[in-house]
């Protein structure tokens, strides 16, 4: 994937947290917004990959784009007492408001958790090769993917695990024109009703739904980047997905 010469190449909602402090702007409401634009289907899917980390934790994990921590405390949710095997979950955002909800979430629990203010697209802090397990929710398609899959990489430890549940593709066709169709109409609807005329907070989505690559085309990114044993489950009949893959 070739993102030289464009600060947006490879980032499917053209968007960057430095034009736009949106989710400063909307994180008191962004948990609000997850349920109205999903219709609380989000839940379910942060509670597969929730799982899915929770079947592979151990060592340092790394939540990136943590938002308001709707990821980790889905997965101390499924560990319960079994912490022992997590030396550290590390939960990290780029906007400090949506992390200080996460914190105020998290506050009651006793496992070993860190929060830290981390660009996706340059993890300075984070030691190569120091994570085990590195997840990210929602975040990849307004990021240049390129950019945080190596990033990933690097800070991954060899036969550490890389976990990204994003928007996809249903893959009939028609189906997934259907949907488009009906989020087109949906979301300004409910967006600007729910975000108090923010479009920002929907137009990012919106354009990041349309243009984020297919299940397949993302996973060949995955293995273009160096990723090994790349699989996907589609969720919802595909309307987003979960990618695994294994840094050799
Ligand atoms: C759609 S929210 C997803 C939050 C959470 N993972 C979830 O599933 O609910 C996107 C999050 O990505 C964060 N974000 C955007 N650009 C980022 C970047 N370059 N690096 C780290 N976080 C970023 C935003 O601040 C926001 O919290």
């Amino acid at each position: 994937m070739d993102v030289a010469g464009s600060d947006h190449a490879g980032n499917a909602a053209s968007f960057s947290p430095a034009d736009d402090d949106v989710f400063a702007r909307i994180a008191e409401r962004y948990d609000r917004l997850c349920d109205l634009f999903s219709l609380r289907i989000h839940r379910l899917w942060k509670s597969h990959m929730a799982a899915r980390i929770a079947e592979r934790a151990q060592g340092r994990i790394l939540d990136v784009a943590t938002g308001t921590g709707d990821i980790p405390v889905r997965v101390l949710r499924r560990l319960g007492r079994n912490v022992d095997g997590v030396e550290c979950l590390i939960a990290s955002d780029i906007c400090a408001n949506m992390l200080s909800i996460a914190k105020g979430k998290l506050a009651a629990t006793s496992a070993n958790l860190e929060f830290a203010i981390l660009d996706a697209h340059d993890l300075r802090g984070i030691p190569s090769n120091s994570v085990d397990l590195y997840s990210i929710a929602f975040a990849m398609k307004i990021c240049d993917r390129a950019r945080v899959l190596t990033e990933a990489m690097r800070v991954l430890k060899s036969g550490g695990t890389f976990l990204c549940l994003e928007a996809s593709r249903i893959p009939a066709g028609p189906v997934h024109r259907a949907y488009l169709i009906y989020m087109n109409w949906c979301m300004p609807l409910i967006g600007r009703l729910a975000a108090s005329g923010d479009r920002s907070a929907y137009s990012y989505l919106l354009r990041g739904i349309h243009d984020f690559p297919s299940q397949r085309a993302f996973a060949n990114e995955l293995r273009q980047c160096g990723f090994a044993d790349v699989e996907y489950d589609n969720l919802t009949f595909g309307i987003v997905a979960l990618h695994e893959g294994r840094k050799p």
